[in-house]
């Protein structure tokens, strides 16, 4: 660590903000100290908020179906290798049943824009989840849609919608999208669900295709301005479908070193160690809640189409039963002196005073 990137630290520290080409700075510069102290910081500011506590995600993965061509994702329409599924309402009720036995107090619904899922559709499946067990939470995580659309949801019981922004500079989104899909459109989505009354989740991956120093810098400053409730960061695992083919080395440790700024930039936010993190690094989700994130994110799905909804390869507890991946976490939650709770997990704006 350099004494310049020493002082940029102690500056988001207490600041909790940065100019953007320090962001950039501390990234192109960080070293290992530099993570470690940006850790030790990120976890205090964690506990004054929650504690040792770990909120937990019930995912149940509805649909496969995408109309949108990211280039970067393996449910993406023109792979036409991936076999698509949906499920039923019937289906989802029960995934959700079986995830409160396990004590599961959120279900996060997340599929492509599949357009068999109406406004109509997905309002009865929200409803009757909030009917089945109203003291969950329910949370979409269905793309892109009209402000109705998000209304009419949110009316019928949605507490929380996921819409990572995927990257907060404009031509770097454009590389990653073709044409018809619009970085204006996905920002003013997540306006509109923020102004519905939706607890918000934005996030990017980590290692995405022509991503730089810079336009991290742009996705921390959105963070700062946007300040959402959850925040989703995740590595950018390649799909053997997709154009792109590699991972730049070191995406854990960045991954890791980010969720460390975000949790100091925005202190209650609620931030993911993903699935993803854990796909590319045997502890990687242990390690992103050392790095200051509180919320892991299993998969409650059918065991028999999570192998389909593959966004990346190689992804986790593909074959495992729900059950065993709560256990599972909850022992390696543990490993790292956290607890996993059975809670909603809603976002906490106070301090905890005994602190
Ligand atoms: N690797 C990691 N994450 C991915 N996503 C899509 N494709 C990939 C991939 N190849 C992420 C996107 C999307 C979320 C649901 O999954 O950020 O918003
Ligand atoms: Fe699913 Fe470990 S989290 S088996």
């Amino acid at each position: 660590m350099t004494d310049a990137t020493r002082r940029i630290a102690e500056t988001l520290i207490r600041e909790h903000a940065l100019p953007k080409q320090d962001y950039a700075r501390l990234i192109r510069e960080r070293d290992d100290e530099l993570a470690k102290l940006l850790a030790e910081h990120a976890r205090r500011a964690r506990e004054r908020y929650y504690g040792s506590d770990v909120f937990t995600r019930g995912l149940i993965e509805i649909s496969n179906f995408c109309k949108n061509d990211c280039l970067y994702c393996g449910i993406r329409r023109s792979n036409r290798d991936c076999v698509r599924y949906r499920l039923t309402e019937e289906e989802i009720a029960a995934c959700a049943r079986e995830g409160y036995a396990l004590g599961f107090r959120t279900f996060v619904l997340q599929g492509g824009e599949d357009g068999y899922y109406t406004d109509e559709r997905l309002c009865s499946i929200v409803a009757r989840l909030k009917r089945e067990h109203p003291d969950c939470a329910v949370t979409l995580s269905m793309g892109e849609r009209e402000r109705d659309s998000y209304q009419r949801l949110f009316d019928a019981g949605a507490d929380r919608y996921l819409l990572r922004h995927e990257t907060a500079d404009r031509a770097h989104y454009g590389r990653l999208h073709p044409p018809e899909m619009s970085f204006d459109h996905r920002m003013a989505c997540l306006k509109n669900l923020r102004e519905i009354g939706y607890q918000v989740g934005c996030g990017f991956m980590v290692g995405s295709p022509f991503q730089t120093p810079e336009t991290l810098a742009e996705d921390l400053r959105f963070i700062e301005t946007f300040r959402p409730d959850m925040c989703g960061i995740g590595p950018f695992v390649p799909h053997h479908g997709t154009p792109f083919k590699d991972m730049p080395a070191g995406t854990a440790e960045l991954t890791c070193f980010l969720l460390s700024v975000i949790r100091l930039i925005h202190p209650p936010v609620l931030l993911p160690a993903t699935t993803a993190l854990g796909t590319i690094h045997p502890r990687g989700r242990e390690l992103g809640l050392l790095a200051g994130a509180n919320v892991v994110m299993p998969n409650l799905s059918p065991v028999a189409v999570r192998k389909q909804y593959e966004l990346y390869d190689n992804k986790l507890c593909t074959g495992e039963e729900s059950a065993q991946c709560r256990d599972c976490l909850d022992a390696r939650v543990r490993s790292v002196g956290c607890r996993l709770v059975t809670a909603r997990g809603d976002i906490r704006f106070q301090e905890k005073q005994s602190l």
